[in-house]
């Protein structure tokens, strides 16, 4: 690791991510390490949770751990307290912070102000324990990532960011497509750009679903309106139509490609009522690998 927290796929550093998808591969077979004996993680939650929030206290019991959950109701990060007041008491008393948070910010004042490791659950910005469990997925169904195409299609965000990240140390090419107005952020693809180059992959943006589809070993997809968008849900809906994963589109993708959701999902907005159960689809390997991927 480059630091003590894992807010972001880049603290990996270079060839981590096949490292960590063996060993969570590893683990999945065999015993869980009892890494967390006599430890106590706190789960920060701002947001609403159910693989994040399961996988990881299922997880940290499993490691001999124990956890604590603590909502924003309870408390009100920034607004009840400041986040550096918040972090410098947890800093005391436990021994991670796993934090779900609206602003990316929030994760790197926690980080900044604790001696102790914090993961990141989900921010605005990245979702970095999604990705590890969805390489492991590829790799699972694959037997390898490197050299693997994987499309994105839908919104450029947090989940498409991750990955877009870990594909390319995982050597595996990444076409997002979006429309003009929903790329990934410019500090993501210029990260991406660079791990790219780094392992000799493609990394590529159309506003062309169908091309980005075509011969893909992946078909991704997620949310339109992610948690924290709510307000343009009507602009969106209407923007991304043209971006629904369905029967026709996924003809263009590779004969044996996955089809990947982080969940939840939402059947006739960006995938289509079959799509879930559809032969190729992947996406309850995905909500379980959270699980092994996260212990790794
Ligand atoms: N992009 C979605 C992912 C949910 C797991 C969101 O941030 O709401």
């Amino acid at each position: 690791m480059k630091s003590k927290d894992f807010i972001s796929i880049l603290d990996l550093g270079d060839n981590r991510v096949e490292d960590i998808v063996r060993k969570a591969s590893r683990i999945k077979r065999g015993d869980t390490p009892r890494a967390l004996e006599g430890k106590t993680v706190a789960l920060l939650f701002e947001k609403p949770s159910l693989r994040t929030r399961v996988s990881f206290e299922v997880g940290i019991r499993q490691m001999g751990g124990t956890c604590i959950f603590l909502s924003n109701t309870e408390i009100g990060l920034g607004a009840r307290e400041p986040v550096p007041d918040i972090a410098k008491v947890l800093d005391r008393l436990v021994d991670c912070i796993v934090a779900r948070v609206f602003s990316h910010r929030s994760l790197e004042l926690l980080a900044q102000n604790t001696s102790i490791p914090v993961i990141n659950a989900l921010s605005d910005e990245a979702h970095p324990c999604q990705a590890l469990g969805d390489c492991l997925t590829i790799f699972e169904h694959k037997g390898r990532m490197d050299g693997l195409k994987v499309a994105f299609v839908g919104d450029g965000n947090n989940i498409a960011g991750s990955l877009a990240l870990a594909s390319s140390y995982a050597g595996m090419d990444f076409t997002l497509a979006s429309p003009e107005q929903y790329k990934l952020p410019s500090k993501v693809w210029d990260e991406a750009t660079k791990i790219s180059k780094d392992q000799n992959t493609n990394l590529s943006w159309t506003s062309d679903p169908k091309k980005a589809v075509e011969g893909a070993d992946v078909v991704y997809t997620d949310v339109w309106v992610s948690m924290g968008d709510e307000e343009e849900k009507d602009e969106r809906l209407s923007l991304f139509r043209p971006y629904q994963v369905n029967e026709a589109l996924v003809k263009n993708a590779s004969s044996d490609f996955l089809f990947m959701h982080d969940m939840p999902a939402h059947r006739g907005e960006e995938i289509s009522e079959g799509m879930i159960e559809h032969s190729n689809s992947v996406v309850y390997h995905q909500a379980e690998n959270r699980l092994h991927a996260q212990k790794a």
